[in-house]
């Protein structure tokens, strides 16, 4: 008996030894375990040996049984890993370090972007964002900007042809989609789907046709604001945006509100600003926004009543370009990693 357990280990092993697939595999397992494997043969007989003997075959045939299931674990083991690397390819060893050892970093006008909704988050805006194919309807009709504005001219705007399926129906009949020449159009969207009191500001793309050169770009990036609530003042106003520019600018920078026309607010301005970072640009004062109260007629387009607000726009590209002193703005949009590794 003690011989015959000794054989079926090294028929085990000899069989393991030539197995190539799971089912080589499994033909040396039935040989050995199965229902009429040498292994399970021997088994059987236990009822023939002699009850002297009993424990002493018993405890034989436990051990060869735990070499054997020993010898198939492995066994099984290599097959898995082969099957798992022939799926995979050659080895990679996934402990190495990466060879591309470039790591990127955030857009200078993605930074500037974070810092102004920063700035304006500690004083209570929320970000609001709306479409870039927008209408007349909300990108000048409810701006109180009527049709002969120049904006509205197709040598300004981007206009969907109206033939094509982007042009909307409304109530006026049909209304030409475009893309939005501002982000001003954030805020009628704002009202019509929240009520007042509001503060918001919505940074995003806005595109006009204009032709690129260093001041210029068809596509570009604006922040717009807006406050509504009871009794808003122009001292609100001022209040909130020097804020704004002292904690963008420097505790020196300095503000002009200069009188201004917008369609949508009444009184306007447009908002020069003076300080350190200028000296370097040979500069004295640099415009860098334009606001003013939000007109009635806008609050009347979105039916709201006995409010008041405040309303403002800036440039992202012209604010990222006075802050880091850049004098083109098609840096922004070249991609070059010189320019970009400089604000990493
Ligand atoms: N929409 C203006 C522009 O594109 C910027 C602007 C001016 C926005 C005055 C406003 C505002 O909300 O009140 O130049």
């Amino acid at each position: 008996m003690q011989d015959t357990l000794k054989n079926i280990v090294s028929e085990a092993e000899a069989g393991l030894a030539t197995v190539k697939s799971r089912a080589d595999f499994e033909t040396v397992k039935a040989r050995i375990l199965g229902p009429k494997g040498s292994f399970t043969q021997v088994q059987k007989g236990m009822g023939q040996v002699p009850p002297a003997e009993r424990p002493a075959m018993g405890k034989l045939i436990n051990e060869t049984r735990g070499k054997i299931d020993a010898m198939f674990t492995v066994a099984l083991e290599q097959i898995v890993d082969a099957e798992l690397a022939s799926r995979v390819g050659p080895a990679v060893d996934v402990t190495l370090p990466s060879p591309d050892t470039e790591c990127g970093s955030l857009h200078p006008l993605e930074l500037v972007r974070q810092e102004i909704i920063r700035i304006f988050r500690k004083v209570g805006f929320t970000v609001a964002e709306a479409t870039e194919v927008e209408t007349e309807h909300f990108s000048f009709d409810a701006l109180n900007t009527p049709p002969e504005h120049p904006a509205r001219s197709e040598q300004d705007t981007y206009y969907f042809p109206t033939e094509r399926i982007f042009s909307n129906v409304t109530k006026k009949g049909k209304e030409a989609y475009m893309l939005r020449p501002h982000t001003s159009s954030v805020q009628i969207r704002t009202m019509l789907a929240e009520k007042p009191p509001l503060r918001i500001i919505s940074p995003g793309r806005c595109f006009r046709r204009d032709t690129t050169d260093a001041t210029h770009s068809a596509s570009f990036h604006q922040v717009e604001g807006l406050y509504v609530d009871k009794h808003v003042t122009v001292a609100d106003l001022k209040a909130v945006l020097d804020y704004f520019i002292r904690e963008l600018l420097g505790k020196d920078a300095k503000t002009r509100f200069r009188p201004h026309f917008f369609p949508y607010t009444e009184p306007s301005f447009e908002v020069d600003f003076s300080s350190a970072h200028l000296a370097k640009l040979g500069k004295q004062w640099v415009e860098i926004l334009g606001c003013g109260v939000v007109d009635p007629t806008v609050f009347e387009a979105v039916g709201y009543k006995d409010v008041t607000g405040f309303a403002f726009g800036m440039g992202i590209e012209r604010i990222a370009m006075i802050l880091y002193g850049v004098e083109d703005i098609r840096y922004f949009y070249q991609n070059d990693a010189r320019f970009l590794k400089q604000f990493s």
